[in-house]
């Protein structure tokens, strides 16, 4: 009997957790010293006795797997993620890095499945951000939903939000047991969605509300010539669920941009890009703004929260037409000074990047709700290659090459550069306040 009791007695120095002591056959710097040798070794071995594709694929490889090795260190450190500023970067090649799901699969928008869609290059998931201070760890699946562990996580906005809606509910459902809540019954707008994560009660919604006030015309119906918006209060779907939001990615900065009469309280206060309507012309960024700050009031009022705002994801047509099936047709992700951000798309990143700040004023520091920018607007810009293009239909050549034909360059492949947001979003949720 005795022998089988634990050591525990009080004369004992109680024994260390095993976890912290592993055993070692050899004294560690040995075993490490030998590892060290042996790695070089086979190195050395790669880089003068094997073909160059070989050689170009074990160098990733072995650079991934350091990034990988050192992300987990720091992240080990400081018992979370780690400050850091992820917006600005480079993309570097990384073999089937963005190959994490099967897009089918997870019944993401056809209009966004390039694999299924037959698009043939397939370089563009062969890409890996990396920040310019500090290591991005890939996407963790287990880790995401223990950072929202009970919570409810919900994109609010345009095609954006939806775009990286998916792509997450594309990189946890392929990794844990989940259940489909809700989809939209008219199949190819999916404005409304909602999936839930047993194993971690969560649950993630996407709301399609792209001006994230309340709005009606062209925004629910294609076939009309422009927006009505309230610039004073959220749209009715999101704004009756928010007492049920804990994190809130907001996202929605391309609509400002489309035709629009605005309104406050009840007044006409301006229209954008609609001239037969007799009225000042207001622009796109003083209802952005205003918009944003209507949100961030509102979210700020009820229960204690994160509201994460993501900035604008610059589009990639570069001055061709929009149905031109040559607009996006890069292969590769733009080279550091290749491709600068034009002066609109700074502002609009700008103005969100400055809601925020204020927000934090207006709240305080320290206060309830703890707002954050997931700022991917250089990351986007950098690629490109990323947009489905004229994949945004099945087979779109399978009648040889028209001169116009549907072609978006704004939103991204999924899999694809979208999967990053979300790999940056997972960081700014781990990280402690
Ligand atoms: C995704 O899964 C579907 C159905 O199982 C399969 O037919 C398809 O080939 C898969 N696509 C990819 C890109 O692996
Ligand atoms: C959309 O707008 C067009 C043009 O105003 C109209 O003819 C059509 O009935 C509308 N569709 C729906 C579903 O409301």
């Amino acid at each position: 009997m005795a022998a089988c009791e634990p050591l525990h007695s009080s004369s004992q120095k109680p024994l260390p957790p095993r976890s912290t002591k592993p055993g070692y056959f050899l004294p560690k710097t040995v075993c490490i010293w030998l590892a060290c040798g042996f790695l070089f070794l086979a190195f050395l071995h790669l880089l003068c006795c094997s073909p160059r594709d070989a050689q170009e694929a074990a160098f990733t490889y072995v650079l991934q797997y350091a990034n990988d090795a050192y992300s987990k260190l720091i992240t080990s450190r400081s018992g979370g993620g780690q400050p850091c500023d992820y917006s600005e970067g480079r993309w570097v090649w990384a073999p089937g890095h963005a190959r994490r799901y099967n897009a089918t699969v997870c019944d993401v928008k056809e209009g966004q499945d390039c694999l299924l869609n037959g698009r043939p290059d397939t370089g563009y998931l062969n890409w890996r951000w990396q920040p310019a201070g500090c290591p991005l760890p890939a996407f963790d699946a287990a880790a995401f939903l223990t950072a929202v562990r009970g919570k409810h996580v919900a994109f609010v906005g345009d095609s954006m939000a939806r775009n990286q809606g998916e792509s997450l509910a594309c990189l946890l459902t392929s990794a844990v047991p989940h259940r489909v809540v809700y989809r939209d019954p008219v199949r190819y707008r999916r404005h409304f969605m909602r999936w839930a994560f047993p194993t971690h009660d969560v649950t993630v919604s996407v709301y399609w509300a792209p001006f994230l006030g309340r709005a009606t015309g062209k925004c629910e119906n294609y076939s009309m010539p422009y927006n009505l918006v309230d610039l004073d209060a959220p749209a009715d779907r999101w704004a009756a669920d928010a007492d049920t939001m804990d994190v809130v990615v907001l996202a929605a900065s391309h609509w400002v941009l489309n035709p629009a009469v605005y309104h406050n309280g009840g007044e006409v206060v301006g229209v954008h890009g609609h001239p037969e309507l007799k009225h000042t012309d207001i622009g796109y960024a003083t209802p952005l703004r205003q918009v944003y700050r209507m949100s961030l009031e509102w979210l700020s009022s009820g229960r204690p929260r994160t509201v994460v705002l993501a900035t604008f994801s610059p589009t990639h047509f570069e001055n061709h037409p929009l149905d031109d099936p040559t607009a996006c047709a890069k292969k590769e992700p733009y080279k550091e000074g290749e491709k600068e951000l034009d002066s609109m798309e700074k502002e609009l990143r700008k103005i969100v990047v400055e809601e925020a700040e204020a927000a934090v004023q207006r709240n305080g520091p320290g206060g309830a709700v703890r707002i954050e920018v997931l700022d991917v607007t250089k990351l986007a810009a950098m690629r490109p290659d990323g947009h489905p293009g004229p994949y945004m239909n099945r087979d779109p050549f399978a009648n040889g090459v028209a001169q116009k034909m549907p072609t978006d360059c704004l939103h991204f492949c999924l899999p694809g550069p979208v999967d990053t947001f979300n790999e940056v979003l997972q960081q700014i949720l781990m990280k402690k306040r």
